[in-house]
């Protein structure tokens, strides 16, 4: 072996076992006494080794001296993290920790993707200037069935479709109550958003659960038109499902509005890396606020006029997001909801 080798070999050597050591010290005594064996100036064994120095080749010799220096420094390093630990444990009354366990783990945040999306539909509607209102979970016929101009025989109203509490009161079946609630509370001009949970007498499956979300909207003033109805939620629809996406508006019934509609969409998505329009999907109820309702809570329906909408958050997700199941929703798994950080999505 060349001088120069074994020389270097040895110095490597020294660092390895030095770093070691010095990690391994538990008492301060113990880390002076390193100090003075591996750098000290006399009896060091890095010392020892530049004795020798001056037998090499002046180039080897600057190579080697260089790496001393380093391997030098590294040992000083790791002394004075040596103590600053030891310090730090007195300090703490604690024993030396234990630096072969694992660390602890931690988890991002992320939000629940129902919450994500009423988060976005709602954006959309402030910036059209809506207010966000709620409304009671419990209610009664009166707001749930009956202001809203359906009579309690209706078949929503049965027992087979709604949660009916013992004595008196139910569970609303949809957020359109708060409609009712709202303009009892506040006079036109009215636009309101109400998110919240409804109650059904559902199986819990892929597609149904027996909670779930709806948020509604209201606009109720003088003047509001048809146009203004379309209008509104077709410019929502391109803001939430995206630009390109077509809606159309499918005639239908409900007993609050009249005329009702059913507001579906295509959207275009990536497929294999091409962009391809999905079949229509129905994404919203809605229609003009029937003039009973208005009557109801006291306005003269010839003078007002408005349009009313409701949606399910979690079914938006579902297509949103291509989310299998609606169970997933309530189950907490961690690895379902992780994917929805803030930075994944
Ligand atoms: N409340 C209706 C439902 O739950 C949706 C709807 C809201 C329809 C507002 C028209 C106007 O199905």
């Amino acid at each position: 072996m060349s001088p120069k080798k074994d020389i270097l070999g040895r110095l490597f050597e020294i660092e390895k076992s030095a770093v070691k050591t010095i990690a391994e010290a538990d008492d301060i005594e113990t880390v002076e006494a390193l100090k003075v064996s591996l750098i000290g100036r006399r009896e060091g064994r890095l010392s020892e080794i530049l004795k020798k120095i001056s037998d090499l080749e002046p180039e080897t010799r600057r190579e080697v001296g260089a790496e001393s220096n380093r391997i030098k420094n590294v040992i000083t390093e790791a002394l004075s993290l040596a103590r600053e630990r030891l310090a730090l444990a007195k300090e703490n009354q604690i024993d030396l920790a234990d630096f072969t366990l694992p660390g602890r783990q931690t988890w991002e945040a992320s939000e629940h993707p129902i919450i994500r999306v009423i988060d976005e539909i709602w954006q959309i509607f402030q910036s059209m200037g809506f207010t966000r209102v709620r409304g009671p979970e419990i209610d009664t016929e009166w707001y749930n069935f009956e202001a809203l101009n359906t009579p309690l025989d209706h078949p929503a109203a049965d027992e087979q479709d709604t949660l009916y509490l013992r004595g008196s009161g139910l569970l609303r079946s949809h957020t359109s109550p708060v409609q009712i609630r709202t303009l009892e509370k506040h006079d036109p001009p009215v636009r309101v958003l109400a998110p919240g949970i409804v109650y059904r007498r559902d199986t819990y499956d892929a597609t149904h659960t027996p909670s779930f979300h709806q948020i509604e909207g209201l606009v109720v003033d003088e003047g509001i038109s048809f146009v203004d109805f379309k209008a509104t939620l077709a410019e929502f629809s391109r803001r939430f499902w995206g630009p390109n996406t077509r809606v159309r508006f499918r005639p239908s019934f409900f007993p609050f509005t009249e005329p009702s509609a059913e507001v579906d969409v295509r959207r275009i998505v990536m497929k294999e890396g091409k962009e391809m329009e999905t079949d229509w999907i129905e994404v919203m109820g809605a229609g003009m606020v029937d003039p009973n309702v208005l009557d109801n809570v006291g306005y003269d329906p010839e003078r007002y006029t408005g349009f009313a909408f409701g949606m399910g958050p979690g079914r938006m997700a579902l297509l949103k997001y291509g989310i299998p199941d609606l169970r997933m929703f309530f189950q907490n798994d961690v690895r379902f909801l992780s994917q929805f950080s803030r930075d994944r999505v």
